[in-house]
Order: C-alpha cells, then sequence, then structure tokens
C-alpha cells in the first residue's frame, strides 16, 4: 500500500486519527491504512469515519501533556523512536535529551524528527543553555521518562551524578520521574545494580521492567529487556491519570496469567496465556482508583504501575494467594488457570524407558478458583470471570454464570486465526459480556481498550449500587 503522510491531513481527520489510534494501539499510519481498508468494502466512500470504539479517557490523560525523554545507552535505544510517536499520538509534547552513550546508538537527527523539535545533548552548550537551559528544561515538564535507563544511569542517579546534561535535570526536577531499565540480565542482577534500584525507589522514583526474554546478544535470556513502548506508555498514563475517586476504597482482587504445574524438577504443564489482559485490567482498576491486589502466574509482563503483585506458579498457589487476600469488593478471574496438576511430582528428573515410547501421567483436578471464591460465604459482592472458548462461545459461557456462581462473564473464543494471531499472546480481543440479564457483544478492540471499560462497568457497577442504598 502506498505511504500515507499524516501531516498533510485534514486537522480535524488528524484528531479523530490521533484519538482512535491511541485507543487501539497502533500508530497513527496504521491506523489510517485499516480505515481505508475497511472504506474500500463500501460502495460509497462514507462521508466521515466512526470512532465509537475509542477509549476517550486513556487518549485524553496525556493530551498536552509535557514529556521530557531521557535516551540513555543501550541498544534497545531504537525503541525509544517508537515511544516518541506513541506519546505524541496521544497529543504528548515530547522533548528529547540524548545522552553520549545514546548517540552510539541512534542519532539526535531522527529522534529531532520524531519529536518535532531539537534534541538536547550538552550540558555547556550555549544556545541550549541560552534558549532553554537544563533548569528549564527539568521545571518545564510533567513528567520524566528515562527510557531505555542503563545500569550506568541508575548508578549516577543514585549517588546523584550532575555531570551532565540528563543527570543534572535529574536532580534539578521536582516532575515525577519513570525510568525504563535495558540491560543485560548479569547486569540487573548484580548486587550494586539491585542496591541502587533500592535506593531510587526509596527516593521515589518509579520504574517499569526490565522484562525477561531474548536479549541482543547471541544465545542470552533473561531480565533485563526493556519494555514495550506501549508498556511504558500505559505506565505514564498510569502515573499522570488525574486521580480518579470512583473506585476509591474499593479492594478488588484480579487473576492473571497462566498457571505452571510442574512434572519433576525440570518439567512443567502451561499453556498459552501472557497475562496481557489481566495485567491490563489491573492496571485500569487502579487508575480509576481501586485499591487492586494482581495475582499472577509466570508472565514476561512489568508489574503494572500502582498495583500489589503476588506472584505465583501453581493453581493451588494461585487459590491460596485470592483466599488470603479476601476481603474483596469485586475479584476479577481472567488467569488460564491449569485444570489438572499431575498427582505427583518426581523429586528426580523423570528419566526416559528403555523397553516403552510412551509415558503415562495420572492428573488430578486443580481447584475451580472462580467457583470456590463464587460460592463462599466471603464471596466479593461482583465476581467476574473469563471464558476462553474454541466452540459454542455463548453457551458455554452461560453455563459458566451457572456453574461458577458469576455475576459477569467475559467470554471469548480462543481459537487461533487463520493469520496465525490469536487472542493468546496477541494485543487485541473480541468478547461479549454475559449476565443473567443478556448478552452485550463488544467491538473488537486492544487487550487494553477491553481493560478500560470494563473497568469503567465494573464502577458503574458500585455507583448503582451506592445509588439503590441511599
Ligand atoms: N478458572 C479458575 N480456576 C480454574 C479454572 C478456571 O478460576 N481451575 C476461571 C478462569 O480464570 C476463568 C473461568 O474460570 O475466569 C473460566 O475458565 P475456562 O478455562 O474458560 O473454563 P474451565 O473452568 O477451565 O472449563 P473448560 O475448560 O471446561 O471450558
Amino acid at each position: 500500500m502506498a505511504s500515507i503522510t499524516i501531516r498533510n491531513l485534514d486537522p480535524a481527520v488528524k484528531e479523530s486519527l490521533r484519538i482512535s489510534a491511541a485507543a487501539n494501539g497502533h500508530s497513527m499510519e496504521e491506523e489510517a491504512r485499516q480505515r481505508l481498508a475497511s472504506a474500500s468494502s463500501f460502495a460509497f466512500p462514507p462521508v466521515a469515519v466512526p470512532v465509537q470504539a475509542v477509549s476517550l479517557p486513556a487518549a485524553q490523560i496525556l493530551g498536552g501533556k509535557r514529556i521530557l525523554l531521557i535516551i540513555g545507552g543501550s541498544i534497545a535505544a531504537y525503541k525509544a523512536l517508537d515511544l516518541i510517536r506513541r506519546l505524541r499520538e496521544r497529543g504528548a509534547q515530547v522533548r528529547v535529551i540524548m545522552t553520549q552513550a545514546a548517540q552510539a546508538f541512534i542519532t539526535p537527527l531522527v529522534a529531532g524528527a520524531l519529536a518535532d523539535g531539537r534534541v538536547f545533548t550538552d550540558l555547556f552548550s550555549c544556545t541550549g543553555e541560552q534558549d532553554t537551559g537544563h533548569i528549564r528544561l527539568a521545571r518545564e515538564t510533567d513528567m520524566i521518562v528515562i527510557a531505555p535507563c542503563s545500569a550506568d544511569r541508575l548508578a549516577k542517579m543514585a549517588a546523584g551524578f550532575g555531570s551532565d546534561l540528563a543527570g543534572a535535570v535529574l536532580l534539578a526536577t521536582r516532575a515525577p520521574v519513570l525510568a525504563a531499565p535495558a540491560m543485560n540480565p548479569a547486569m540487573w542482577t548484580h548486587p550494586a545494580t539491585q542496591h541502587n534500584i533500592g535506593r531510587l525507589a526509596q527516593n521515589g522514583i518509579h520504574f517499569i521492567g526490565p522484562e525477561s526474554g531474548e536479549m541482543a546478544e547471541n544465545n542470552e535470556a533473561g531480565k533485563g529487556r526493556m519494555s514495550e513502548p506501549l508498556t511504558i506508555v500505559a505506565a505514564v498514563e498510569a502515573l499522570l491519570a488525574k486521580p480518579c475517586d470512583s473506585l476509591d476504597g474499593k479492594h478488588i482482587i484480579v487473576t492473571s496469567g497462566p498457571t505452571r504445574e510442574p512434572l519433576d524438577p525440570v518439567r512443567y504443564l502451561t499453556n498459552h496465556s501472557s497475562g496481557k489482559q489481566g495485567h491490563a485490567i489491573a492496571a485500569a482498576l487502579a487508575r480509576l482508583g481501586a485499591d487492586v491486589t494482581l495475582v499472577s502466574g509466570p508472565v514476561a509482563l512489568a508489574d503494572p504501575v500502582g498495583v500489589s503483585v503476588i506472584h505465583i506458579e501453581t493453581a493451588q498457589q494461585m487459590y491460596n494467594a485470592v483466599a488470603t487476600a479476601l476481603p474483596a469488593d469485586a475479584a476479577v478471574f481472567v488467569a488460564a488457570v491449569a485444570d489438572w496438576r499431575p498427582d505427583t511430582v518426581a523429586v528426580q528428573k523423570i528419566k526416559k524407558q528403555v523397553d516403552s515410547r510412551t509415558i503415562v501421567l495420572n492428573m488430578v483436578e486443580n481447584p475451580d478458583i472462580l467457583a470456590e471464591i463464587g460460592h463462599s460465604v466471603r464471596r466479593p459482592k461482583l465476581v467476574v470471570g473469563f471464558a476462553a472458548e474454541t466452540s459454542d462461545v455463548v453457551e458455554n459461557a452461560k453455563a459458566k454464570i451457572v456453574r461458577k456462581g458469576a455475576d459477569w462473564i467475559v467470554a471469548n473464543d480462543i481459537s487461533s486465526r487463520t493469520d496465525g494471531s490469536g487472542v493468546m499472546g496477541g494485543d487485541r480481543n473480541h468478547v461479549k459480556i454475559i449476565n443473567h440479564n443478556g448478552i452485550e457483544p463488544w467491538p473488537e478492540m486492544s487487550k487494553i481498550s477491553v481493560a478500560e471499560k470494563l473497568a469503567q462497568r465494573i464502577a458503574d457497577f458500585f455507583k448503582q449500587q451506592a445509588k439503590q442504598k441511599s
């Protein structure tokens, strides 16, 4: 498809694109492409492009906010370019500082072109100091984001070094600071780095990531990957969101991710759940002021900002953590819990048998956490389950509402699509909300938008309850 120049579009169309791109989690070019693709299926060109699937509150948090992005020296610096675009798509004004090490990975020219302004690099640049100055850079900002943030930058910050522009600005600012660390796993786990992180957290610095995964270096994997740009954007939004009190004082438990059921010391049974939907729901509820306990299976995601996270591995541990976290006003069960576990966990690694090419596993049922809590005397006022189905989505979800004692079921079809994408692991979701009164289909949208919409529904539920009481 031909390239699309957003700059030349009518300002109203640009604004509408910006909002829907932000809500759907893609770039403005991608949003424009999708609109053109769907418009081509009509006989007449549509006059106005509908943007019903837009979650305005999410897009509005960053509108007009001044973000100072410090790009540090790491191979992940290239991701900072996408971060600039994502922030600007949401209406933020982005100023950029690049450290000397960052300039070994990307050029100030390209960062400046995306940020629509010059990039600041020197503490003692005459022009920089005269027209802006490091004190103004530090003060004229709503938030500073350091992405990528290297081990060296963490050490400099922890010790209070102001010998370069980034360091001086970080010392002089009163704005909140969010750091997205990126480094080799050995550097991340080094006691010096961990000590610096502890000190900086005590000083009020916020962190997003790092996440686990493959490193740029050959054959290296572990914790140290910088969070993806959209995850960083969500953390910025969470920190900048105006305190919203619609769920103030409500304790909400969310389960997320897969569980891992061990077979022996080296093997386990699990599933493809990424935790993206559950984590997004926990973050969205926290943004509405709820006190959220997230019980998470093993995922490669950063802990959401402003949420208490309990990390578990097995279904039994997830059940224990949920039961311990009660009482709660609401619980949202998003986790893809393993229904069964091996009845015994071998103490030694199970060896291959010379006389047999098959192995028999005896499995026992795990606790059904949603059903246990849904029918318990300590049941939260609102219990929301998910239904992951590959067929008869509505019928199966309706049966689950009764069997598990839920108030609402969020049903989705998890069959993989012909193009290889799917709900499990993907960034988009297409759900139906089912309660005792009926079914409400929602359009396909990003998992972040599903989370925002569901969190708002939960807030509306409690508002309604309060009205009925008064
Ligand atoms: N769930 C749970 N504990 C389990 C199994 C499921 O809490 N041991 C919750 C899930 O978090 C979800 C809902 O129950 O909210 C439905 O999960 P799903 O996997 O769709 O259904 P299952 O109960 O596993 O039933 P089936 O596999 O037969 O569809």
